[in-house]
């Protein structure tokens, strides 16, 4: 454990666990409050102060991260990935050319909260912060095979995400698909779930896939192919390590003047974790190393397309037991 770095005056790492201190360090700050502050009749005038929260981290993050390494560029055009409903997807539609957003759109299952098919039509209606319409385009999409020809995007973003997407191998395949629709140059920002405690030898509950240092590197740094662009610190101050907050007790009082503060460390199930943000970027020795055992299979592929057509035949089901409307 080591103490705070703000107070010693070091930047903030592109490649970290989100920590107490960050919400307090003069290279996050004005970027959370450029994306929030205003937003919510709950922030005070100095937010975050008080309002710490991992989420609006991971957002702060990704935009911080993606201006400072040169992909927020009139011309260019970003992937969100397991993109949902978040607000980082609709921030930088301001900030590029355009913003492709995808997700199981049409067929959310249990995740129908964050990605509603209303995605696909009227984003206005589920977006938090103001946006440009025209520079959003919304597609159902398995992250773990992207429908782009290599070298597609300027960068890539994606949070809270990955670790849903199966198992590591799958998760692994992810990350591959991530880095090969990069353009050279291009930057990836990544935010997942660090596992901080729990049982032992665990690594989460069904649907969940709790990261660790080894993990990380391997199922998402490797299997991208692209390179850290700082060296990844998963230290945790005291001040982090002293934050706890359950997940029943966030959605139990979402949005209400209940909702409790910080939001940093969450457990659950038995298990403590944190959010670590990822900056990665795709240099000219792509692949830094070999990264072909991650590359989506045939039978991975294969339950991809099958996952689309049963999600199509779910809508045309549905559209064809619709009343019809005459005349
Ligand atoms: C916890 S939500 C996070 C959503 C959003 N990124 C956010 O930060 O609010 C997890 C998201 O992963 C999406 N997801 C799960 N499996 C996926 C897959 N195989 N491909 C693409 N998205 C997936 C879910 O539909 C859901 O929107």
């Amino acid at each position: 454990m080591r103490s705070n770095r703000n107070a010693r005056g070091r930047p903030l790492s592109y490649c970290k666990a989100c920590e107490m201190e960050d919400f307090a360090h003069s290279d996050l700050v004005p970027v959370l409050r450029e994306i929030y502050a205003g937003t919510d009749r709950r922030f005070p005038h100095d937010y975050p102060r008080g309002n710490e929260d991992r989420k609006h981290w991971e957002t702060a993050m990704t935009v911080r991260a993606l201006r400072d390494h040169g992909v927020l560029r009139p011309d260019a055009e970003l992937l969100g990935v397991g993109a949902g409903r978040e607000d980082a997807m609709f921030h930088l539609t301001g900030l590029v050319r355009r913003v492709f957003a995808t997700d199981l759109y049409l067929s959310p299952g249990e995740w129908s909260y964050f990605a509603s098919p209303l995605m696909l039509v009227a984003p206005e209606r589920l977006a938090r912060l103001p946006f440009q319409r025209e520079r959003l385009v919304v597609q159902h999409m398995d992250g773990r095979w992207l429908r782009y020809p290599d070298a597609t995007f300027d960068a890539v973003f994606s949070a809270s995400s990955i670790e849903h997407f199966g198992p590591l191998a799958e998760i692994a395949a992810a990350a591959y698909e991530m880095g090969r629709v990069l353009k050279p140059g291009g930057v990836l920002s990544l935010s997942t779930e660090l596992r901080v405690d729990g049982p032992a030898g665990g690594s989460g509950w069904p649907g969940v896939v709790l990261l660790e240092d080894a993990s990380i590197r391997r199922f998402i740094v490797e299997a991208s192919g692209l390179e850290l662009v700082d060296d990844l610190d998963l230290t945790m101050s005291k001040a982090t390590l002293s934050t706890r907050c359950a997940i029943a007790d966030l959605v139990a009082t979402a949005g209400t003047d209940e909702e409790p503060y910080p939001q940093i460390l969450l457990t659950n199930e038995g298990y403590v974790f944190d959010s670590v943000h990822l900056t990665l970027r795709k240099s000219s020795r792509y692949p830094a190393s070999d990264n072909s055992w991650a590359c989506p299979g045939e039978a991975l592929k294969r339950r991809v397309h099958a996952g689309e057509v049963e999600a199509v035949e779910r809508f045309t089901r549905a559209a064809a037991s619709a009343p019809e409307k005459r005349g």
